[in-house]
């Protein structure tokens, strides 16, 4: 199973707290620790967060340099618990407009969990989905359209994911809004979307599970109609 998460409402978290928001990105760092082990223990087998999308660069400077400086932490502090823990970590998004350390601290991250089986974890930072499926397109370069999951091991490649993901089965939104906000456009063509107003520092193991139990509530057709149960099969042999 495929989840992603776009983990919005650290901002407002903060305000709401008469903090800055830095503070609230911290907090939202504990939230991701928190949600990753839940995912793993609950048997998910990739796991993509939004944590930086390419417009995120229209805030202000010193914001955008807070986050990359809770990245490199995050990954310091976590690379050695993805090791024991089996979880292959993964970023996803454009790479060259990244600072040298934080480029260093990504690859090394990737390096030393690549043989993680448990979970595939896929950190989207500096990532636009519209840019994928540009970056994507062009590779088909003239070929005949692909099927749907060669399309999909395209975007992956585009991504730097290692291995491509699958379409996503569950997308997550916390923080109230009811947008996609240029994440996994593609991937998430039949996607069941939960949108929670909960905001990302307080959405805890809890939280993760009561969503997978909403998806579990889910009917998923893919354009299929309905199977019938086996009360009406039955009823209708007799
Ligand atoms: C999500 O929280 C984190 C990032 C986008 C990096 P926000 O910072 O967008 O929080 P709000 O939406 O302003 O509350
Ligand atoms: C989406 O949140 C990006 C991340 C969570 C990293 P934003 O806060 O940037 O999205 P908009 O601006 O509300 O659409
Ligand atoms: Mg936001």
């Amino acid at each position: 199973m495929h989840t992603a998460i776009i983990m919005d409402g650290n901002g407002r978290w903060a305000a709401a707290r008469n903090l800055d928001r830095q503070a609230g990105h911290r907090a939202g760092v504990r939230a991701v620790h928190a949600v990753v082990r839940a995912a793993a223990r609950c048997g998910v087998d990739t796991l993509t967060l939004y944590a930086f999308s390419s417009d995120n660069w229209h805030r202000p400077r010193a914001e955008v340099e807070a986050l990359f400086g809770l990245l490199r932490r995050y990954l310091i502090a976590e690379t050695d618990r993805c090791i024991s823990d089996s979880i292959r970590l993964n970023f996803i998004g454009r790479r060259e407009r990244l600072t040298a350390p934080l480029l260093r601290q990504l690859e090394h991250s990737e390096r030393l969990t690549a043989g993680g089986r448990r979970m595939h974890l896929r950190i989207a930072v500096d990532y636009s989905s519209r840019r994928s499926i540009i970056e994507a397109g062009r590779q088909l370069q003239g070929a005949p359209l692909a099927e749907m999951t060669d399309f999909l091991a395209l975007l992956g490649a585009a991504d730097h994911s290692d291995p491509a993901a699958p379409a996503v089965d569950l997308l997550i939104r916390t923080g109230g809004e009811r947008r996609l906000s240029d994440f996994l456009l593609w991937e998430c063509a039949y996607a069941e979307l939960y949108f929670v107003d909960c905001l990302w520092p307080d959405f805890d193991e809890t939280a993760f599970a009561t969503a997978l139990e909403e998806y579990a509530r889910r009917q998923r057709r893919f354009g299929r109609i309905a199977a019938p149960s086996a009360a009406a099969t039955t009823a209708g042999q007799a």
